[in-house]
Protein backbone atom coordinates (compact mmCIF):
# COMPACT_ATOMS: atom_id res chain seq x y z
CA UNK A 1 0.00 0.00 0.00
CA UNK A 2 2.26 2.11 1.25
CA UNK A 3 4.77 1.61 -2.19
CA UNK A 4 1.97 1.97 -4.30
CA UNK A 5 0.91 5.25 -3.31
CA UNK A 6 4.81 6.11 -3.11
CA UNK A 7 5.15 4.79 -6.62
CA UNK A 8 2.30 6.45 -7.85
CA UNK A 9 3.26 9.53 -6.50
CA UNK A 10 6.62 9.56 -8.53
CA UNK A 11 4.93 8.46 -11.33
CA UNK A 12 2.81 11.52 -11.82
CA UNK A 13 5.92 13.58 -11.07
CA UNK A 14 7.99 11.92 -14.01
CA UNK A 15 4.71 13.11 -16.37
CA UNK A 16 5.05 16.69 -14.94
CA UNK A 17 8.52 16.93 -15.68
CA UNK A 18 7.86 15.20 -19.48
CA UNK A 19 5.96 17.70 -20.15
CA UNK A 20 8.22 20.12 -19.43
CA UNK A 21 10.59 18.70 -21.25
CA UNK A 22 8.50 19.09 -23.82
CA UNK A 23 7.42 22.51 -23.79
CA UNK A 24 10.99 23.53 -23.31
CA UNK A 25 11.98 21.42 -25.85
CA UNK A 26 9.36 23.24 -28.35
CA UNK A 27 11.06 26.82 -27.28
CA UNK A 28 14.34 24.90 -27.87
CA UNK A 29 13.66 24.31 -31.85
CA UNK A 30 11.84 27.25 -32.56
CA UNK A 31 14.47 29.44 -31.42
CA UNK A 32 17.20 27.27 -32.85
CA UNK A 33 15.08 27.84 -36.42
CA UNK A 34 14.35 31.60 -35.79
CA UNK A 35 17.98 31.76 -35.06
CA UNK A 36 18.78 30.20 -38.48
CA UNK A 37 16.32 32.48 -40.86
CA UNK A 38 16.94 35.28 -39.96
CA UNK A 39 20.22 35.05 -40.03
CA UNK A 40 23.50 33.67 -42.44
CA UNK A 41 24.77 30.52 -40.52
CA UNK A 42 27.86 31.18 -38.87
CA UNK A 43 29.48 27.61 -37.19
CA UNK A 44 30.54 27.54 -33.89
CA UNK A 45 33.95 25.61 -32.95
CA UNK A 46 33.37 24.98 -29.59
CA UNK A 47 30.99 22.39 -27.54
CA UNK A 48 30.20 21.82 -23.97
CA UNK A 49 30.54 18.52 -22.99
CA UNK A 50 28.70 17.64 -20.04
CA UNK A 51 29.38 14.36 -18.00
CA UNK A 52 30.04 12.38 -14.96
CA UNK A 53 33.60 11.62 -15.28
CA UNK A 54 35.35 13.45 -12.52
CA UNK A 55 37.86 10.33 -11.02
CA UNK A 56 41.60 10.51 -12.13
CA UNK A 57 41.52 7.53 -15.25
CA UNK A 58 38.21 9.24 -16.34
CA UNK A 59 39.27 12.95 -16.26
CA UNK A 60 42.06 11.44 -18.32
CA UNK A 61 39.93 9.78 -21.14
CA UNK A 62 37.91 12.84 -21.45
CA UNK A 63 41.25 14.96 -21.80
CA UNK A 64 42.50 12.44 -24.27
CA UNK A 65 38.96 13.00 -26.35
CA UNK A 66 39.28 16.71 -26.01
CA UNK A 67 42.82 17.05 -27.36
CA UNK A 68 41.73 14.51 -30.15
CA UNK A 69 38.75 17.09 -30.83
CA UNK A 70 41.35 19.91 -30.24
CA UNK A 71 43.07 18.64 -33.03
CA UNK A 72 40.31 18.74 -35.55
CA UNK A 73 40.14 22.63 -34.45
CA UNK A 74 37.19 22.02 -32.11
CA UNK A 75 37.35 23.67 -28.45
CA UNK A 76 36.22 21.25 -25.67
CA UNK A 77 34.48 22.80 -22.84
CA UNK A 78 34.62 20.59 -19.93
CA UNK A 79 31.58 20.24 -17.50
CA UNK A 80 32.11 17.49 -15.90
CA UNK A 81 29.69 16.76 -12.65
CA UNK A 82 30.89 14.64 -9.64
CA UNK A 83 28.73 11.52 -8.76
CA UNK A 84 28.82 8.15 -9.52
CA UNK A 85 26.89 6.46 -12.08
CA UNK A 86 25.72 9.95 -13.51
CA UNK A 87 23.68 10.97 -9.91
CA UNK A 88 24.85 14.36 -10.28
CA UNK A 89 24.99 15.00 -13.69
CA UNK A 90 21.74 13.78 -14.32
CA UNK A 91 19.95 15.85 -12.05
CA UNK A 92 22.37 19.07 -13.51
CA UNK A 93 21.16 18.04 -16.81
CA UNK A 94 17.53 18.15 -16.36
CA UNK A 95 17.60 21.64 -14.60
CA UNK A 96 19.88 22.69 -16.94
CA UNK A 97 17.01 21.99 -19.85
CA UNK A 98 14.56 23.44 -18.15
CA UNK A 99 16.26 26.41 -17.86
CA UNK A 100 17.20 26.61 -21.64
CA UNK A 101 20.99 26.14 -21.22
CA UNK A 102 21.25 22.48 -22.06
CA UNK A 103 24.82 21.63 -23.45
CA UNK A 104 26.16 20.63 -27.12
CA UNK A 105 27.06 17.28 -25.75
CA UNK A 106 25.99 15.15 -22.90
CA UNK A 107 26.91 11.49 -21.42
CA UNK A 108 23.14 9.56 -21.69
CA UNK A 109 23.46 6.17 -21.26
CA UNK A 110 20.71 3.03 -22.23
CA UNK A 111 17.72 3.06 -21.74
CA UNK A 112 17.75 7.16 -20.99
CA UNK A 113 18.98 8.21 -24.48
CA UNK A 114 15.16 6.64 -25.34
CA UNK A 115 13.29 8.98 -22.88
CA UNK A 116 15.20 12.06 -24.68
CA UNK A 117 14.62 10.81 -27.53
CA UNK A 118 11.08 10.30 -27.25
CA UNK A 119 11.33 14.31 -26.21
CA UNK A 120 12.33 15.64 -29.27
CA UNK A 121 15.50 16.92 -28.35
CA UNK A 122 18.18 14.75 -29.78
CA UNK A 123 20.24 15.86 -32.83
CA UNK A 124 19.57 13.06 -35.43
CA UNK A 125 23.28 11.55 -36.52
CA UNK A 126 21.87 9.58 -39.39
CA UNK A 127 24.41 11.22 -41.57
CA UNK A 128 27.23 10.54 -39.65
CA UNK A 129 26.48 6.79 -39.14
CA UNK A 130 25.89 5.95 -42.94
CA UNK A 131 29.08 7.51 -44.21
CA UNK A 132 30.77 5.64 -41.32
CA UNK A 133 28.90 2.82 -41.77
CA UNK A 134 28.33 2.28 -38.13
CA UNK A 135 25.79 -0.49 -38.42
CA UNK A 136 28.54 -2.76 -39.88
CA UNK A 137 30.99 -1.60 -37.18
CA UNK A 138 29.25 -1.88 -34.39
CA UNK A 139 27.60 -4.74 -32.43
CA UNK A 140 24.51 -4.89 -32.69
CA UNK A 141 23.23 -4.56 -29.03
CA UNK A 142 25.28 -1.09 -29.20
CA UNK A 143 23.80 -0.28 -32.51
CA UNK A 144 20.18 -0.74 -30.84
CA UNK A 145 20.98 1.14 -28.48
CA UNK A 146 22.33 4.74 -30.18
CA UNK A 147 19.55 4.03 -32.52
CA UNK A 148 16.09 3.67 -30.47
CA UNK A 149 13.55 4.27 -32.43
CA UNK A 150 13.91 5.46 -36.14
CA UNK A 151 17.01 7.59 -36.03
CA UNK A 152 20.65 7.59 -34.61
CA UNK A 153 21.06 9.61 -31.60
CA UNK A 154 24.11 9.23 -30.14
CA UNK A 155 27.92 7.86 -30.24
CA UNK A 156 29.37 5.05 -28.50
CA UNK A 157 32.36 5.26 -26.53
CA UNK A 158 32.87 1.68 -24.72
CA UNK A 159 31.76 -0.95 -23.42
CA UNK A 160 32.15 -1.48 -19.28
CA UNK A 161 31.69 -5.19 -17.82
CA UNK A 162 29.49 -4.78 -14.54
CA UNK A 163 30.63 -8.36 -13.60
CA UNK A 164 34.20 -8.25 -12.81
CA UNK A 165 35.90 -9.47 -9.74
CA UNK A 166 39.61 -7.81 -9.13
CA UNK A 167 41.84 -9.69 -6.72
CA UNK A 168 45.30 -8.82 -4.74
CA UNK A 169 47.79 -11.24 -6.27
CA UNK A 170 50.53 -10.94 -3.61
CA UNK A 171 47.75 -11.38 -1.26
CA UNK A 172 46.31 -14.05 -2.73
CA UNK A 173 49.84 -15.98 -3.68
CA UNK A 174 50.64 -15.93 0.12
CA UNK A 175 47.51 -17.40 1.13
CA UNK A 176 47.74 -19.95 -1.60
CA UNK A 177 43.92 -18.70 -2.86
CA UNK A 178 42.82 -19.38 -6.74
CA UNK A 179 40.26 -16.68 -8.14
CA UNK A 180 36.98 -18.04 -7.21
CA UNK A 181 34.75 -19.47 -9.69
CA UNK A 182 31.85 -20.05 -8.43
CA UNK A 183 29.66 -19.07 -5.08
CA UNK A 184 31.23 -21.94 -3.11
CA UNK A 185 34.33 -21.35 -3.71
CA UNK A 186 34.13 -17.72 -2.95
CA UNK A 187 32.73 -18.22 0.63
CA UNK A 188 35.87 -20.40 1.03
CA UNK A 189 38.20 -17.64 -0.19
CA UNK A 190 36.02 -15.05 2.07
CA UNK A 191 36.49 -17.05 4.72
CA UNK A 192 40.45 -18.09 4.94
CA UNK A 193 41.05 -14.48 4.31
CA UNK A 194 38.97 -13.78 7.14
CA UNK A 195 41.01 -16.34 9.53
CA UNK A 196 44.19 -14.52 8.04
CA UNK A 197 43.00 -11.36 9.31
CA UNK A 198 42.24 -9.77 6.05
CA UNK A 199 39.19 -7.97 4.65
CA UNK A 200 37.69 -10.18 1.99
CA UNK A 201 35.70 -7.43 -0.03
CA UNK A 202 36.74 -3.58 -0.53
CA UNK A 203 32.60 -2.45 -0.45
CA UNK A 204 31.03 1.12 -0.54
CA UNK A 205 27.13 1.25 1.29
CA UNK A 206 26.19 3.91 -1.46
CA UNK A 207 22.93 3.21 -3.24
CA UNK A 208 23.91 2.30 -6.41
CA UNK A 209 26.78 0.64 -5.41
CA UNK A 210 25.13 -1.65 -3.22
CA UNK A 211 22.68 -2.59 -5.82
CA UNK A 212 25.33 -3.02 -8.42
CA UNK A 213 26.37 -6.12 -6.23
CA UNK A 214 23.13 -7.19 -5.82
CA UNK A 215 22.38 -7.44 -9.59
CA UNK A 216 26.02 -9.38 -9.67
CA UNK A 217 24.57 -12.02 -7.38
CA UNK A 218 20.86 -12.18 -9.39
CA UNK A 219 23.09 -12.91 -12.91
CA UNK A 220 25.62 -15.26 -10.99
CA UNK A 221 22.52 -17.24 -9.23
CA UNK A 222 20.31 -16.97 -12.04
CA UNK A 223 21.76 -16.09 -15.44
CA UNK A 224 20.95 -13.42 -18.26
CA UNK A 225 17.02 -14.88 -18.83
CA UNK A 226 16.55 -14.56 -15.24
CA UNK A 227 18.21 -10.92 -14.74
CA UNK A 228 16.00 -9.96 -18.12
CA UNK A 229 12.74 -10.97 -16.87
CA UNK A 230 13.57 -9.24 -13.33
CA UNK A 231 14.91 -6.16 -14.14
CA UNK A 232 14.03 -5.47 -18.15
CA UNK A 233 10.19 -7.39 -17.90
CA UNK A 234 9.61 -6.53 -14.44
CA UNK A 235 7.83 -9.63 -13.80
CA UNK A 236 5.83 -10.77 -11.01
CA UNK A 237 6.08 -14.06 -10.96
CA UNK A 238 10.01 -13.67 -11.67
CA UNK A 239 10.12 -10.76 -8.64
CA UNK A 240 8.54 -13.80 -6.37
CA UNK A 241 10.79 -16.46 -7.36
CA UNK A 242 13.17 -18.03 -4.71
CA UNK A 243 15.97 -16.94 -6.80
CA UNK A 244 15.46 -13.36 -5.77
CA UNK A 245 15.41 -14.52 -1.88
CA UNK A 246 18.87 -16.58 -2.54
CA UNK A 247 20.64 -13.76 -4.22
CA UNK A 248 19.23 -11.03 -1.10
CA UNK A 249 20.67 -13.53 1.18
CA UNK A 250 23.80 -13.50 0.03
CA UNK A 251 24.15 -10.19 -0.41
CA UNK A 252 23.62 -10.07 3.26
CA UNK A 253 26.42 -13.26 3.65
CA UNK A 254 28.44 -10.97 1.53
CA UNK A 255 28.34 -8.09 4.20
CA UNK A 256 29.71 -10.04 7.05
CA UNK A 257 33.10 -9.76 4.37
CA UNK A 258 33.14 -5.94 4.14
CA UNK A 259 34.97 -3.51 6.64
CA UNK A 260 32.53 -2.67 9.70
CA UNK A 261 30.28 -0.51 9.38
CA UNK A 262 30.42 -0.22 5.64
CA UNK A 263 31.18 3.50 4.92
CA UNK A 264 29.16 5.29 2.00
CA UNK A 265 32.16 6.40 -0.28
CA UNK A 266 32.94 6.92 -3.48
CA UNK A 267 33.61 4.38 -5.57
CA UNK A 268 37.30 6.02 -6.37
CA UNK A 269 37.79 5.53 -2.37
CA UNK A 270 36.94 1.66 -2.84
CA UNK A 271 39.23 1.38 -5.64
CA UNK A 272 42.26 3.29 -3.13
CA UNK A 273 41.06 1.09 -0.42
CA UNK A 274 41.60 -1.97 -2.58
CA UNK A 275 44.98 -0.63 -4.29
CA UNK A 276 46.59 -0.26 -0.65
CA UNK A 277 46.24 -4.29 0.29
CA UNK A 278 43.35 -3.33 2.72
CA UNK A 279 41.01 -5.91 1.16
CA UNK A 280 41.96 -9.13 -1.01
CA UNK A 281 38.79 -8.74 -3.51
CA UNK A 282 37.04 -5.33 -5.55
CA UNK A 283 33.74 -6.50 -7.57
CA UNK A 284 33.44 -3.29 -9.50
CA UNK A 285 33.19 -2.31 -13.07
CA UNK A 286 35.78 -2.01 -15.09
CA UNK A 287 36.42 1.73 -14.88
CA UNK A 288 38.29 0.39 -11.37
CA UNK A 289 40.72 -1.32 -13.65
CA UNK A 290 41.44 2.02 -15.14
CA UNK A 291 41.59 3.80 -11.98
CA UNK A 292 44.10 1.34 -11.06
CA UNK A 293 46.17 1.30 -14.32
CA UNK A 294 46.42 4.77 -13.62
CA UNK A 295 47.56 4.99 -10.15
CA UNK A 296 50.61 2.86 -11.61
CA UNK A 297 49.50 -0.56 -10.94
CA UNK A 298 50.00 -2.89 -13.78
CA UNK A 299 46.76 -5.48 -14.76
CA UNK A 300 48.22 -8.75 -13.92
CA UNK A 301 51.17 -7.48 -11.66
CA UNK A 302 49.40 -6.10 -8.49
CA UNK A 303 46.10 -7.48 -9.49
CA UNK A 304 43.77 -9.43 -12.12
CA UNK A 305 40.38 -9.59 -12.84
CA UNK A 306 38.40 -12.80 -13.26
CA UNK A 307 34.28 -12.36 -13.59
CA UNK A 308 32.49 -12.08 -10.60
CA UNK A 309 31.94 -16.02 -9.28
CA UNK A 310 29.65 -17.52 -11.73
CA UNK A 311 29.10 -15.36 -13.99
CA UNK A 312 32.31 -16.16 -16.35
CA UNK A 313 30.29 -17.35 -19.19
CA UNK A 314 28.11 -13.43 -19.53
CA UNK A 315 28.67 -9.59 -19.71
CA UNK A 316 27.09 -7.40 -17.23
CA UNK A 317 27.41 -4.60 -19.52
CA UNK A 318 27.34 -0.82 -19.24
CA UNK A 319 27.78 1.35 -22.70
CA UNK A 320 29.31 4.57 -22.52
CA UNK A 321 27.18 7.01 -25.10
CA UNK A 322 27.09 10.89 -25.78
CA UNK A 323 24.33 12.34 -27.07
CA UNK A 324 23.99 15.93 -28.39
CA UNK A 325 21.37 18.56 -28.49
CA UNK A 326 19.60 19.69 -31.45
CA UNK A 327 19.28 23.49 -30.26
CA UNK A 328 21.82 25.72 -31.79
CA UNK A 329 22.24 25.18 -35.29
CA UNK A 330 25.41 26.56 -35.62
CA UNK A 331 27.24 23.80 -33.41
CA UNK A 332 25.78 20.78 -35.64
CA UNK A 333 28.94 20.39 -37.71
CA UNK A 334 31.17 20.61 -34.24
CA UNK A 335 29.13 18.24 -33.30
CA UNK A 336 29.02 15.56 -36.05
CA UNK A 337 32.60 15.81 -36.24
CA UNK A 338 33.07 14.64 -32.56
CA UNK A 339 30.17 11.94 -32.70
CA UNK A 340 32.34 10.87 -35.90
CA UNK A 341 36.00 10.89 -34.15
CA UNK A 342 34.60 8.78 -31.20
CA UNK A 343 33.52 5.95 -33.06
CA UNK A 344 36.99 5.77 -35.17
CA UNK A 345 39.16 2.93 -34.14
CA UNK A 346 41.88 4.47 -33.09
CA UNK A 347 40.16 6.69 -31.00
CA UNK A 348 38.48 3.62 -29.81
CA UNK A 349 41.75 1.54 -28.93
CA UNK A 350 43.27 4.73 -26.92
CA UNK A 351 40.36 6.25 -25.07
CA UNK A 352 39.40 2.18 -23.77
CA UNK A 353 42.44 1.08 -22.89
CA UNK A 354 42.69 4.49 -20.62
CA UNK A 355 39.38 4.03 -18.78
CA UNK A 356 39.32 0.42 -18.51
CA UNK A 357 36.38 -0.60 -21.38
CA UNK A 358 36.63 -2.06 -24.21
CA UNK A 359 35.59 -1.04 -28.21
CA UNK A 360 31.93 -0.74 -29.24
CA UNK A 361 33.65 -1.72 -32.67
CA UNK A 362 33.63 -5.65 -34.25
CA UNK A 363 36.60 -4.71 -35.94
CA UNK A 364 38.84 -4.05 -32.69
CA UNK A 365 41.88 -6.88 -31.91
CA UNK A 366 41.64 -8.10 -29.08
CA UNK A 367 45.33 -9.23 -29.14
CA UNK A 368 46.33 -6.15 -28.63
CA UNK A 369 44.23 -5.96 -24.90
CA UNK A 370 45.14 -6.59 -21.65
CA UNK A 371 43.72 -9.82 -19.99
CA UNK A 372 40.78 -8.18 -18.38
CA UNK A 373 39.70 -6.40 -21.20
CA UNK A 374 40.28 -9.37 -23.72
CA UNK A 375 38.17 -11.64 -21.65
CA UNK A 376 35.44 -8.62 -21.39
CA UNK A 377 35.76 -8.03 -25.51
CA UNK A 378 35.54 -11.76 -26.37
CA UNK A 379 32.61 -12.25 -23.99
CA UNK A 380 30.69 -9.53 -25.23
CA UNK A 381 31.04 -10.32 -28.63
CA UNK A 382 29.02 -14.03 -28.34
CA UNK A 383 26.08 -11.81 -28.34
CA UNK A 384 22.93 -11.24 -26.63
CA UNK A 385 22.20 -14.52 -25.23
CA UNK A 386 25.65 -14.01 -22.84
CA UNK A 387 24.68 -10.14 -22.58
CA UNK A 388 22.80 -8.35 -19.41
CA UNK A 389 21.81 -5.16 -19.48
CA UNK A 390 22.90 -3.73 -16.29
CA UNK A 391 19.93 -2.40 -14.27
CA UNK A 392 22.46 0.36 -12.10
CA UNK A 393 23.73 2.04 -15.33
CA UNK A 394 20.27 2.61 -16.90
CA UNK A 395 20.73 -0.50 -19.78
CA UNK A 396 17.45 -2.57 -18.36
CA UNK A 397 14.95 -0.02 -17.43
CA UNK A 398 14.08 3.69 -17.21
CA UNK A 399 14.87 6.10 -14.43
CA UNK A 400 12.10 5.85 -11.85
CA UNK A 401 12.09 1.78 -11.93
CA UNK A 402 15.61 2.40 -11.51
CA UNK A 403 15.42 4.43 -9.13
CA UNK A 404 12.83 2.63 -7.32
CA UNK A 405 14.65 -0.50 -7.01
CA UNK A 406 17.74 0.88 -6.00
CA UNK A 407 15.90 2.28 -2.85
CA UNK A 408 14.84 -1.14 -1.72
CA UNK A 409 18.00 -2.51 -2.29
CA UNK A 410 19.83 0.13 -0.60
CA UNK A 411 17.21 -0.40 2.63
CA UNK A 412 17.60 -4.10 2.55
CA UNK A 413 21.16 -4.05 2.64
CA UNK A 414 21.98 -1.02 5.39
CA UNK A 415 18.94 -1.98 8.23
CA UNK A 416 19.43 -5.56 9.05
CA UNK A 417 15.83 -5.78 10.31
CA UNK A 418 14.50 -5.78 6.78
CA UNK A 419 13.64 -9.65 6.00
CA UNK A 420 14.55 -10.84 2.12
CA UNK A 421 11.09 -12.21 2.11
CA UNK A 422 9.51 -7.96 3.00
CA UNK A 423 11.83 -7.02 0.21
CA UNK A 424 10.87 -9.46 -2.28
CA UNK A 425 6.88 -8.41 -1.65
CA UNK A 426 7.67 -4.53 -1.97
CA UNK A 427 9.70 -5.24 -5.40
CA UNK A 428 6.84 -7.35 -6.84
CA UNK A 429 4.50 -4.37 -5.73
CA UNK A 430 7.08 -2.18 -7.69
CA UNK A 431 6.84 -4.24 -10.96
CA UNK A 432 2.87 -4.50 -10.17
CA UNK A 433 2.61 -1.25 -9.95
CA UNK A 434 4.73 -0.55 -13.01
CA UNK A 435 3.45 -2.63 -15.33
CA UNK A 436 -0.46 -0.99 -14.31
CA UNK A 437 1.05 2.04 -15.44
CA UNK A 438 2.74 0.97 -18.46
CA UNK A 439 -0.30 -0.33 -19.55
CA UNK A 440 -2.63 2.06 -19.12
C1 LIG B 1 28.97 4.25 -15.32
C2 LIG B 1 29.70 4.69 -16.55
C3 LIG B 1 31.17 4.57 -16.36
C4 LIG B 1 31.67 5.11 -15.04
C5 LIG B 1 30.79 4.63 -13.91
C6 LIG B 1 31.19 5.18 -12.55
O1 LIG B 1 27.60 4.55 -15.45
O2 LIG B 1 29.30 3.86 -17.60
O3 LIG B 1 31.82 5.19 -17.43
O4 LIG B 1 31.73 6.47 -15.09
O5 LIG B 1 29.45 4.91 -14.16
O6 LIG B 1 30.78 6.49 -12.37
Amino acid sequence: MHVTSFINNGTSVSLIRLCLYAVAAALLLSDARLNAYSAPLQTDSSLQVLHWWTSDSERKAATLLANRLGDEGIAWRDAGIPGGAGIGAGKVLKSRVLAGNAPEVTQIIGISIREWDDLGFLLDLDKVSLANKWNASFFPTVQNLIQPRKHVVATPLGIHRINTLFYNRKIFAALKLNPPENWDELVATAAKLKAAGITPLAQSSEPWQVTALFENLILAESGPEYQRELFVKQSVPAALDHRLIDALERLRVMKTWMSNPVEERPWPEVVRQFSKHEAAMLIMGDWAKGELNGMGFATDDEFSCAAMPGTGKYHLYSVDTFSMFANDLTRVSAQEKLARLIATPAVQTDYNAIKGSVSVRRDADPSKMDSCARASWTTFAQGATVQAPSLVHRMATDESTRDAIIVLIHRYFTDDTVTAAQTQKRLAAIFHTFNINNHR
